[in-house]
């Protein structure tokens, strides 16, 4: 009986012809499909089959034809497009968007090899774009209004890609389920899901809502961020054990460097209780694009992810050529010397924005030090704008995306859990008499990020004086006095 045998190449259903395999998961083979029409027409596609023992489980069918009808309703560039649910000699298959691309968890198992993690502006942008296509399944509504309370409860690394176009895909409707009323379909105690990015509410059987998809995009950051998941444990059901508990470690414990800011993100959308999370997804996209606002240059927040993504799979035969042409532009001549120099990375924190209370400067700390050998070209004052300074020196990862020839440090170090976090680096030495304006600026802000806020103010006027014409400088100078003012200098 054909349900019983796997698939090979040349297989065909009906019009879809597959090619290779893809993937294959716990409840199904994703395959590499095409198909040919008139004229010389052909598409490439993925056909989606369940495997073969579960194709005989009247409950699992049941759960795959769901995967396809809800999933097939929605339609977002977030989301895979899913064109047919068909069936062919009593094989199910579900035909949808070939997405020529890379799951978060192969990026992070490529990027491990070589020493590395995701750098943390490119996770943030891609699981901004996951928020998107969750906010739009979440509130989808039938055309009479009545919402389907549509909830994924499989977000996980294995499910987010990220095409070599750019585009970001959340995969995977699997398990989704409608938890409106009598919709229910898939059993509450059926621990369905990759356990670790099951919500305490899912481990223990009772009705789940969208605030199970929040917590897992919480495990997601959590786990790619710090380099281990919040609950560990060699077994499953000590993982379960822990879930439910849920008293994870700060990521920081593991991943010093970590944005304050960023971890109590995480710290919140992983909150035991559904009602401390954030309640919709859209509210932690908010809270990760102020943090992105405030933590990277806007050159890392519009690179291209294809970029990134093709240099770290540059043996991929997938790369469209559009994008290999962009990849092969030499960088711009250097507008000081004729020599051909990077791109400088830039850190910029535009304060301006900012009121004085929300400048908490501990939540936008320093990247750690680059590699000394990063000579660092600088931007001419005149590419400054007003209340916009520069921190010149690169984070780890961003001076690997400017300088790809760079050593990198990996920007998450592995620590045991049971260490604490390590106490603060010592404060920067002061710069040397000759050092230039933009210099001592920066060294002042790292100042400030320690709460030195008397010595920072100390070298800003210093900077002012070096250059008296740099209005950034003189703004900011006035910002940090009036707070020191207001605080009668010592600021929360
Ligand atoms: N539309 C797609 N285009 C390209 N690859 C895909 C697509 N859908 C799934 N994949 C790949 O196949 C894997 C398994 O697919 P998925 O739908 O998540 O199946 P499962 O239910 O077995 O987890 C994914 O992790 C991804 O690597
Ligand atoms: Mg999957």
């Amino acid at each position: 009986m054909l349900a019983s045998t796997t698939l090979s190449p040349g297989h065909t259903f009906g019009r879809y012809e597959v090619l290779t395999r893809i993937a294959s998961g716990g409840m199904a083979e994703v395959w590499l499909a095409h198909v040919t029409g008139v004229a010389g027409f052909e598409k490439q596609l993925v056909i989606k089959t369940m495997l073969p023992h579960l194709a005989e489980t009247p409950d699992m069918v049941r759960l795959f034809i769901q995967e396809a009808t809800l999933a097939a309703r929605l339609n977002h560039p977030n989301l895979v497009d899913i064109f047919e649910l068909g069936e062919r000699d009593g094989r199910y298959f579900i035909a949808m968007e070939y997405v020529p691309g890379r799951t978060l968890r192969q990026i992070s198992a490529r990027l491990k090899r070589q020493g590395q993690a995701i750098p943390p502006w490119f996770l943030l942008r891609v699981l901004d774009r996951v928020c998107e296509g969750l906010q739009y399944a979440h509130d989808y509504a039938e055309a009479d209004g009545r919402p389907l309370n549509l909830v994924h409860r499989d977000v996980s690394p294995e499910n987010i890609m990220v095409s070599f176009t750019g585009s970001v895909k959340l995969v995977d409707f699997g398990v989704a389920k409608a938890t409106q009323a009598g919709r229910a379909a898939s059993k509450p105690h059926s621990l369905i899901g990759k356990y670790s990015y099951m919500s305490p509410e899912a481990v223990e059987g009772k009705p789940i809502d969208r605030r199970a998809d929040i917590y897992a995009l919480g495990v997601v950051l959590y786990e790619l961020l710090a380099g281990t998941r919040p609950f560990a444990a060699p077994e499953e059901f000590a993982i379960l054990a822990q879930i439910v508990e849920g008293a994870p470690k700060d990521p920081r414990v593991h991943a010093p460097q970590l944005p304050d800011m960023l971890a109590r993100i995480i710290m919140k959308a992983i909150s035991r209780a559904p009602a401390d999370r954030y309640q919709e997804v859209h509210e932690l996209a908010e809270d990760l694009r102020h943090l992105m606002r405030l933590q990277y240059s806007p050159a890392l927040l519009q690179k291209p992810l294809a970029h990134s993504l093709s240099e770290w799979f540059s043996d991929s035969t997938e790369i469209p050529t559009s994008v290999k042409k962009q990849l092969s532009v030499p960088p711009r001549p250097s507008r000081s010397s004729s020599v051909l120099e990077p791109e400088p990375p830039t850190l910029s924190h535009n304060l301006a924005e900012l009121s004085l209370a929300d400048v908490h400067i501990e939540e936008v700390p320093l990247p750690p030090r680059a590699p000394a050998r990063l000579s660092v070209p600088r931007v001419p004052r005149s590419e400054l704008k007003n209340d916009i300074f520069a921190i010149r020196r690169p984070s780890p990862s961003a001076a690997h995306d400017l300088f790809p020839g760079a050593r990198r440090t990996p920007m998450v170090a592995e620590r045991p859990a049971s260490l604490p976090p390590p106490p603060p680096p010592p404060s920067p030495p002061l710069p040397a008499r000759q050092a230039p304006g933009a210099e001592l600026f920066d060294r002042g802000l790292e100042l400030l990020r320690e709460r030195q806020y008397v010595r920072a103010f100390e070298l800003w006027k210093e900077a002012v004086q070096r250059e008296p014409d740099n209005r950034s400088y003189q703004t900011n100078l006035k910002r940090l006095q009036k707070l020191l003012d207001e605080s009668g200098g010592n600021p929360p």
